[in-house]
């Protein structure tokens, strides 16, 4: 089987793992806070995809969120990025609206990605042809629509950081109207959709958007940090994802 079929295989039986796991109930543990959580199940995704990716193709390199590859300082080779549960807060009070989310690159290029919503079994990816699909539909490139009639997404706590608080409030104030889902792979990949026309953020990492960056991309959207710079792989950063009409004027609004 070739590596994107493989791989999307990889993700539908992952999130399997998760709903049995979800059944025995949740181990939660905070880490850097009381409001970053991490569950027995978030750390068991990445084992189980680790270790299926591993025996399949043992050369194959992999950053996950919950520990793997932390080291790793270079996009050579074939390179896996993975979020095992994207949207953590919403998997430990909802147990929905949270999504596992993979990237894979070769040599830094976008080979393929898969972002499912594991409870409505939704899965957004692209093959490595550069379609991108929304389950088994085909999706047509982003359109271009107003900022002031449009529904965009904003990480809440950037509204409350005292350093970007009137670059969140004043973009808050120009859209037609704002959500803050809480999994950022969820509110990428809705992009593609076009359920959500931007989504803009102060600080996200790689396996937040490995995946959501070739989605959009694919699509005609532009992806930057939120000062309108490239994005670099494998660092932290914040990071605004639209259209290319709205990214330019999101981009001037929040830098002014
Ligand atoms: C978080 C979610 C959230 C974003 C945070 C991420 P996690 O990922 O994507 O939407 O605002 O910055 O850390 O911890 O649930 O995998
Ligand atoms: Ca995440
Ligand atoms: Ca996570």
């Amino acid at each position: 089987m070739e590596l994107y079929e493989q791989a999307k295989q990889f993700v539908i039986e992952a999130s399997e793992y998760i709903k049995k796991e979800m059944a025995q109930g949740l181990t939660v543990e905070s880490k850097s806070s009381l409001n970053d959580l991490v569950t027995n199940v978030d750390k068991g995704c990445e084992t189980f995809l680790y270790e299926k990716i591993m025996s399949y193709y043992p050369d194959h390199r992999i950053v996950g969120e919950e520990g793997h590859g932390h080291d790793i300082q270079d996009t050579d080779g074939v390179l896996w990025i993975i979020d095992p549960i994207d949207g953590t807060l919403n998997f430990v009070h909802q147990q929905k609206n949270f999504a596992i989310s993979v990237g894979i690159y070769i040599d830094g290029k976008p080979h393929s990605a898969f972002i499912l919503d594991v409870m409505n079994q939704d899965l957004y990816h692209s093959s490595p042809d550069g379609a991108v699909y929304f389950n088994d539909q085909k999706l047509n490139p982003i359109q271009p629509s107003p900022l002031e009639t449009s529904l965009i997404c904003l990480n809440a706590r950037w509204l409350v950081k005292d350093a970007s608080q009137n670059a969140a409030l004043t973009l808050a104030k120009k859209a037609g109207t704002v959500r803050s889902y809480g999994s950022s792979a969820l509110e990428l990949a809705q992009i593609t959709t076009g359920q959500v026309a931007s989504y803009v953020t102060y600080q996200l990492k790689p396996w937040d958007f490995a995946a959501g960056l070739i989605l959009v991309e694919r699509l005609g959207g532009v992806v930057t940090t939120e000062t309108g710079q490239p994005i670099n792989l494998l660092q932290a950063s914040g990071l605004v994802a639209a259209h290319p009409s709205m990214h330019k004027e999101i981009i001037e609004i929040i830098n002014a």
